[in-house]
């Protein structure tokens, strides 16, 4: 697949997507919006990925936000449709069957913070800035950060971040719990990679009904996501990947999962 500000590869079932408009340090517009669209619904029908790390391309960016000096002229609907595209593209990532990793190499703000929100975990280089500036520009986050940020940091932190608009260090990300692990900027990509194959070394049904089942879980009431995880733990008993896990285990051997 070709693509103006994406870059894209698959290797041992792990596709790297990288976005590549370093000029404008990775700042999102339109075009690049529908690009990812188009790309991660690709990848959403091509069962021989399964895995996927998304970062940036140069030292200095992860994604810079959307694109300012597109957005500068919009209407108010204009404005609320790009939100809802960028709404749309975060939560196809969310809820994309694999699981994806965010590789932050940079700044990460605005919708660049938001985009690493969607995704299922986030490394950060060690020089990575995060944070959603919004509120200097007159606007408010527009691509998810008002709503998941506080489902991951908590409301309190979310709010000093979303209204003092400041940015945070990786080390400060780390402390709060909205990156998972900082690493030297050299060793990101190896360390994003090294989690998704220990990831898919594991049973695939299994992985990717962990994902579902926090992602459901999360919009129901604490007995509705019990029940869904009960029903979800019973229909694995039906697979092959638990007669395999659990034989694996008696038989003290490495399992061997089929659906690969
Ligand atoms: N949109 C458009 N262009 C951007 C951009 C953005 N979000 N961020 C950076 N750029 C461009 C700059 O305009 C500049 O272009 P020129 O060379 O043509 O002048 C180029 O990228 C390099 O940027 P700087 O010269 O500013 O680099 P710097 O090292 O001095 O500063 C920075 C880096 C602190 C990240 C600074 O670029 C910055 O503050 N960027 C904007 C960050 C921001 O406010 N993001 C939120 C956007 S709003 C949003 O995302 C809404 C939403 O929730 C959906």
């Amino acid at each position: 697949m070709e693509f103006k500000h994406l870059l894209f590869s698959v290797e041992e079932q792990i596709a790297t997507v990288t976005i590549n408009r370093p000029k404008a340090l990775n700042a999102l517009n339109m075009e690049l919006l529908l690009e990812l669209t188009q790309l991660f619904d690709h990848i959403k029908n091509n069962a021989s990925i399964q895995a996927v790390v998304l970062t940036g391309s140069g030292e200095k960016a992860f994604v810079a936000g959307a694109d300012i000096s597109e957005m500068q002229s919009k209407t108010a609907p204009e404005a609320k449709g790009f939100s809802t595209i960028g709404n749309e593209l975060m939560s196809k990532i969310e809820n994309l069957p694999q699981p994806v990793i965010a590789a932050v190499n940079g700044y990460a703000l605005g919708g660049g913070s938001e985009l690493a929100l969607a995704c299922d975990l986030r490394i950060a280089s060690i020089d990575a800035k995060l944070g959603q500036p919004e509120v200097t520009l007159g606007i408010v986050a527009g691509f998810g950060g008002s709503q998941r940020l506080p489902r991951l940091v908590g409301p309190s932190i979310a709010k000093e971040l979303l209204m003092t608009g400041e940015m945070i260090t990786a080390e400060r990300a780390y402390q709060i719990g909205l990156v998972n692990h900082v690493v030297e900027s050299d060793a990101l990509l190896d360390k994003a990679k090294s989690i998704a194959r220990k990831m898919i070394s594991n049973s695939i049904i299994g992985i990717q009904a962990s994902k579902k089942l926090v992602n459901e879980g999360f919009e129901m009431d604490i007995q509705r996501a019990l029940s869904l995880e009960a029903e979800t733990f019973g229909m694995m008993f039906a697979t092959e990947d638990q007669k395999e896990g659990m034989a694996a285990f008696l038989d003290k051997r490495k399992a061997q999962f089929k659906a690969k």
